[in-house]
């Protein structure tokens, strides 16, 4: 396995496990309201210390983006990690078990290994770049699609960016006359683990942040997704708005984003 992995899996468990623990005693969690829609908690920035103290033993020198800290710029700007600490917070704060720790390693700007935990189900979702994904250690792949007949496509809304409500609700209508059912499970980062892993058919959301993909988007492709923009391109990373399916699933889906949305989030 690779070093990084396995310091990526070391520091995503201690996370999450720190999390899981939290939720039993509720009232020591502390909500702070950053932005529309958008909380942060005590146990996220508990997490994220964890997360970036675990690393730092092993590699000081490397580069880190962590949603709640931001950028901390190390000697090596060539490895950099992409942490979310917690995603899922608003499922956290309800109580809701449903949230993950999502970290990946960027070297050179490309992502090399990426893992996803579940704290409550004890799921580690885990990729290296060439190498495949995994599900607790057993590979994943992703469900091949002829069309959209009979599936499951989890979703995000565009909570924080209502002013895409429009556009995002007239694509979510158009979807739904081909497909059989939404998911609004509430993390990126595992919806994007339930496409590699089958138990989506595909996903779509607009207004993510890198944080919330980097880990998922590398085992969604090493298990034979398709991951892209709303053009069918692959600048995700900077539009924030992503598909991923197989390949069929995503042309599919892409072109009902294409028919539906309007041009403010068509990127
Ligand atoms: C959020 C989750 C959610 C998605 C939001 C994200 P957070 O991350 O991934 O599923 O719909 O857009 O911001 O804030 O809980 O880390
Ligand atoms: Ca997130
Ligand atoms: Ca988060």
């Amino acid at each position: 396995m690779h070093p990084m992995l396995n310091i990526a899996i070391r520091a995503a468990r201690k996370a999450g496990n720190h999390i899981a623990k939290s939720l039993e005693n509720t009232d020591k969690i502390e909500s702070v309201q950053k932005g529309t829609n958008d909380f942060v908690t005590n146990v996220d920035k508990e997490a994220e210390a964890l997360i970036i103290h675990t690393i730092q033993t092993s590699y000081p020198d490397h580069s880190i983006i962590a949603e709640e800290g931001g950028l901390i710029e190390g000697k090596d700007s060539d490895v950099q990690w992409i942490i979310d600490p917690l995603d899922g917070t608003q499922n956290f704060v309800k109580g809701i078990p449903h949230f993950s720790v999502s970290i990946a390693v960027r070297i050179k700007g490309k992502t090399e290994v990426a893992c996803v935990y579940d704290p409550m189900l004890n799921e580690l979702f885990t990729a290296q770049r060439g190498a495949g994904a995994q599900l607790n250690n057993a590979r994943i792949r992703v469900k091949a699609l002829k069309d959209l007949k009979g599936t499951v496509i989890g979703t995000g809304f565009p909570s924080r960016q209502k002013q895409h409500s429009e556009s995002y609700l007239k694509i979510m209508s158009a979807l739904f006359v081909d497909c059989a059912d939404f998911r609004r499970a509430g993390s990126a980062a595992l919806d994007l683990c339930y496409v590699a892993a089958g138990r989506l058919d595909g996903y779509f959301e607009l207004g993510l942040k890198p944080w919330d993909m980097a880990a998922g988007e590398l085992i969604a492709r090493e298990a034979g997704a398709i991951v892209t923009d709303f053009a069918g391109g692959t600048e995700y990373m900077k539009s924030g708005n992503v598909v991923a399916a197989s390949a069929r699933g995503a042309k599919n889906m892409l072109k009902i984003i294409r028919e539906n949305g309007n041009e403010a989030i068509l990127k």
